[in-house]
């Protein structure tokens, strides 16, 4: 099918890349010339596992990127609306999913071919059909369900595993307006094979996305507030509450033959320094302040957003039980991305933690495999050095910090082993083994 995809940002490259690569002509449209001509050139305009690939074996031929809206439109069946949804910190600002929509709308009136429109971005309930519809039938000046479809298609990506995610979804939920919509989706996901498909309105569909992060944010902020009352009662380690807990069949089903299957839903029921990312936190918000704005007070997510934003500040307190102040303290910042196998510093715990020991004075040094060159567009480049290896960032420190669960890390207490004067050793992640370490402190743990 030939299909337009609008916006070139993480889910409109990955959803576009992946839709060439099942066999589809797919044209993406964005406004930035250099990105198109960099796409256009197979560079990938953000990383991501195997973009680069896709690109090189589909630009040119069943994949081109343009910023001619108007024949992409014309020349397409169906429309994706993977435009950027800006945060203002409580709600999603739909001004370019607006302007997008008026501008499709805009070649609708001159096109006589019926034509899909999708919404890709993750969209507060009911967006797709009290926003977009509207907009492209008054910009088109035509009637949804009659010259056109509109559907809602909500992305299931992580950040580091996008490709895989688009390739072998978990399942597709297709919303849709009429029947007809509904069909071309269907047509547009037939070269996916054995996966569930769940067919449902628009409003459903956008609500399920924002269902599934919740959940998962839910998860990780419950787990977080178990683990700093393991800490305050003192005797318990929170790692050994949550393998109990896995354990339950209901969560770690058990097999005929007596193995378990370990489902990785359960690593979100583990403690640590708390959930970042352009999702979890933006997604948990925008619903609070939608469901406020419509009645429901959102008690239990807004706590979600507390015990999380509280999170970071555990380090810090760990850090105090051993010094006093914090001034000319060498410290050793293991990992600064929110999470591993990704550069994306947006919301990552690190920040808070790393602007609260500059703000005291602190002298620090920090590694990431990939994500340094991220935190020095953050952070004063005169207040934190980077190591490109990993005993660098740790040898002669006070202490140590461990924020992102890089498998790197696991390297740690070898190296720790070797030094002679040992610092203090916070694990952000509960990622290592306590007993390998000396002067090990982690969250969820009260070593006393
Ligand atoms: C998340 C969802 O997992 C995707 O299903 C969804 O499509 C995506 O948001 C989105 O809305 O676009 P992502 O933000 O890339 O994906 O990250 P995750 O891998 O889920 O991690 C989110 C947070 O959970 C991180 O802060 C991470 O540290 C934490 N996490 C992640 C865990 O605590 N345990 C894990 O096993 C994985």
């Amino acid at each position: 099918m030939k299909i337009s995809v609008m916006g070139t940002g993480y889910v409109g490259m990955v959803s576009g890349a992946c839709l060439a690569a099942k066999g589809h002509e797919v044209t993406c449209v964005d406004i930035d010339k250099e990105k198109i001509a960099n796409i256009n050139k197979a560079v990938p305009p953000i990383y991501e596992k195997g973009l680069d690939d896709l690109l090189k074996n589909h630009i040119g031929k069943n994949l081109i990127a343009t910023d001619d809206l108007y024949n992409a439109v014309l020349d397409t069946e169906l429309s994706l609306i993977a435009v950027g949804t800006p945060f203002d910190g409580e709600h999603i600002d739909l001004s370019y999913i607006k302007e997008v929509s008026r501008q499709i709308g805009e070649v609708l009136k001159e096109k006589k071919d019926y034509h899909v429109i999708v919404v890709k971005s993750t969209v507060v309930p009911g967006t797709s059909d009290e926003v977009v519809l509207p907009i492209l039938e008054s910009a088109s000046g035509k009637k949804a369900g009659v010259d056109f479809g509109v559907g809602m298609n909500p992305e299931f990506l992580r950040e580091g595993e996008a490709i895989d995610d688009f390739m072998n979804p978990d399942r597709i939920v297709l919303g849709g307006i009429d029947k007809k919509t509904h069909h071309v989706l269907r047509e547009v996901y037939s070269p996916f094979k054995n996966v569930t498909i769940i067919e449902t309105n628009n409003k459903t569909a956008e609500m399920i996305k924002y269902t599934s992060n919740s959940l998962l944010a839910t998860m990780i902020s419950f787990s977080n507030e178990i683990g700093n009352l393991c800490a305050t009662l003192g005797n318990i380690d929170v790692t050994d509450v949550m393998r109990g807990v896995h354990l339950d069949k209901r969560l770690s089903p058990i097999l005929d033959d007596g193995t378990r299957i370990t489902p990785s839903f359960t690593t979100y029921i583990e403690a640590g320094c708390g959930f970042g990312g352009s999702c979890f936190p933006k997604d948990v918000k925008a619903l609070i302040a939608y469901g406020k704005q419509s009645g429901e007070p959102m008690n239990l997510l807004s706590s979600v957003i507390t015990v999380n934003k509280s999170q970071p500040q555990k380090i810090l307190d760990l850090l105090g039980k051993h010094f006093s102040s914090f001034d000319k303290l060498k410290i050793g910042i293991l990992g600064l991305a929110f999470k591993p196998e990704t550069d994306d510093m947006r919301e990552s715990p690190a920040i808070p933690i790393i602007n609260e020991l500059i703000a005291r004075g602190a002298e620090l040094k920090a590694y990431d495999p990939v994500a340094q060159h991220e935190a020095d567009k953050i952070f004063d480049s005169n207040k934190i050095s980077y190591c490109d290896d990993l005993s660098k960032t740790i040898d002669d420190t006070d202490a140590v910090l461990l924020l992102t669960r890089w498998d790197k890390f696991r390297e740690v207490p070898e190296i720790l082993a070797r030094m002679n004067k040992k610092p203090i050793f916070i694990d952000g992640r509960r990622m290592l083994d306590k007993n390998a370490i000396e002067n090990y402190e982690g969250i969820g743990l009260n070593t006393k």
